[in-house]
Formats: structure tokens, sequence, C-alpha cells
């Protein structure tokens, strides 16, 4: 099988629903190609993976690394990684750059980089150059410090002008699709409407063109999860109770039994 393309996915503009989830690990990365059309490596890593309290100190090389171990285990499904905080603000030269050592060193199919309007100009930039270009509005969790919190979006109506406008310069801009997120259900489908590219919820309603989780989250691994997610597994339970049975186990010497332990040979 060849792999989905950005192209295959900016296809899907109002037809079957997007399927997507974050992976930042060899092992998930396998277990979700099978059913993803795309795998983001998210920086949201920073938080669920290195126990960071937002993505703002995620480095270029952490992305690429973990790139690299995504790209590694999947063979079918788009692998997109996030540009992180501070990698491609400066300049569309320096995004140019960084999302070319992704791209390189990595192997993966697209970029993802936060931003509406400001963004535009870079976005555009980098698509006329080859490297294709997943956008993200709404919030925009690289600029919690300005923010002032993690919180969703356009629950005044007074708010939903400057985000439809950020959606339609990154769409114009060239990207292939837009992450949209945690933004009012009505906001979203209006955004939906307006874009020409398949736009991408997580908390933002099913008016989207396809969804995204964090594949931790999802699975009841992290601890605090937002409004938006949806449980479909509690292994944070399942760890427990594995890493609790094999104490008591070892404690007992009842682990390693003698199906473990290896024998001298011809004794
Ligand atoms: O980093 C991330 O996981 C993301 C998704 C939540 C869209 O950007
Ligand atoms: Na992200």
């Amino acid at each position: 099988v060849s792999r989905v393309t950005a192209q295959d996915v900016r296809r899907r503009k109002s037809g079957e629903p997007i399927v997507s989830l974050t992976a930042y690990t060899a092992p998930m990365a396998a277990l979700v190609d099978e059913v993803a059309d795309f795998i983001l490596v998210g920086d949201s890593l920073g938080m669920v993976v290195y126990g960071l309290d937002s993505t703002v100190p995620v480095t270029l090389d952490m992305m690429i690394l973990h790139g690299q171990a995504v790209m590694r285990a999947t063979r079918k499904a788009l692998i997109v990684v996030d540009m992180p905080f501070g990698s491609y603000e400066e300049s569309r030269e320096q995004a140019l750059r960084n999302a070319m050592r992704i791209l390189k060193e990595t192997g993966c199919g697209a970029v993802k980089l936060e931003g509406g309007l400001r963004m535009a100009e870079t976005v555009r930039f980098l698509v006329e150059r080859g490297v294709p270009v997943m956008g993200h509005v709404g919030l925009t969790p690289q600029a919690v410090n300005t923010l002032g919190g993690f919180k969703a979006q356009g629950r005044e109506r007074a708010e939903w002008p400057a985000i439809l406008a950020d959606a339609e310069a990154i769409s114009e801009a060239g990207a292939f699709s837009l992450v949209v997120e945690a933004v009012a259900e009505p906001l979203a489908a209006e955004i939906t409407k307006r874009v020409a590219i398949p736009t991408i919820g997580i908390g933002a309603s099913a008016a989207c063109d396809g969804q995204i989780l964090v594949l931790d989250d999802m699975l009841g691994l992290t601890g605090r999860v937002p409004k938006f997610v949806k449980s479909y597994g509690s292994l944070a339970g399942q760890v427990r109770e594995a890493v609790s049975a094999y104490a008591e186990e070892v404690k007992a010497r009842r682990f390693p039994g003698p199906e473990h332990v290896y024998a001298v040979k011809g004794e």
C-alpha cells in the first residue's frame, strides 16, 4: 500500500469524515495506522509524554525524533508533524528552513503550524516550495501565555469575524486542511461551510469534515481531560492493575515462575 497523501486528504472535503489521532511513539503509531487517514505527531507530546505544563517548551529536535519513530512504525497513514513554538514565527524563511528539516529528517508528508491571518503569508511560502501545510485555528495552545489559558473560542458572536478571517486566510494561502480547536459548534459549522479545505475538529462538533483527538486522552491514559474528549478506553486503570499484580507477585516470590527462568543445558 502507498501512503495517504496531503492531496488525498484535501479531496475529502464534504466527503466521508476524515479519521485522525495523535501518536508520538512507534508502538502506538503502529496500532493507529490501520484506521487513521492521518496521524499527527502533535506538540501535545510535551504535555502528554514529557509532563510539561504547556507546548511552549517543545523543541524542533523533540518533534523530529518522535516524527522518525512514528514514520518507522507506519506504512499507510499520512504522517503530519507539528512545528513547535518558536520554529516558524520569526520569518517565512525560518519557517521554510525548519519545515524542510522536518520533512527531510523524518520523511513525513506534511507539517502543521498554528495561527490564522498572521501566518497566511508563511503558509503560502511553504506550499509554493513543496511543503504541504495543515493549519490550526480557534484555540491555539502555543499562544497559551497571551490567551491567558486554554479556553473555548467563539462563544461570543463578537469573536466570530476574526476567527472566520483566520480560517479563510489559511485556506486561501494553500493549506491542505485545517484543524479547528475548541470553538463553539455553530462557528465550527460556519468555518466548515466557508473554507474550501477539510476542517478537522477537536472540540469543534461533528459539523467538521473530520475529527482528531489526542490518543492518550481518549484511551484514558491521561489525568484531566478537556470537555470535548470522549473516553473510549480506561488504560490507566489496566496499567495500575497490572503493575500492582506484578508488585505483589515479586514480593511473594511467585514471579518469576519456573517457565520464566533459564536452566543449564543438559540438566
Ligand atoms: O498537538 C496536538 O495534539 C494537536 C491536536 C490536538 C490538533 O495539535
Ligand atoms: Na499541536
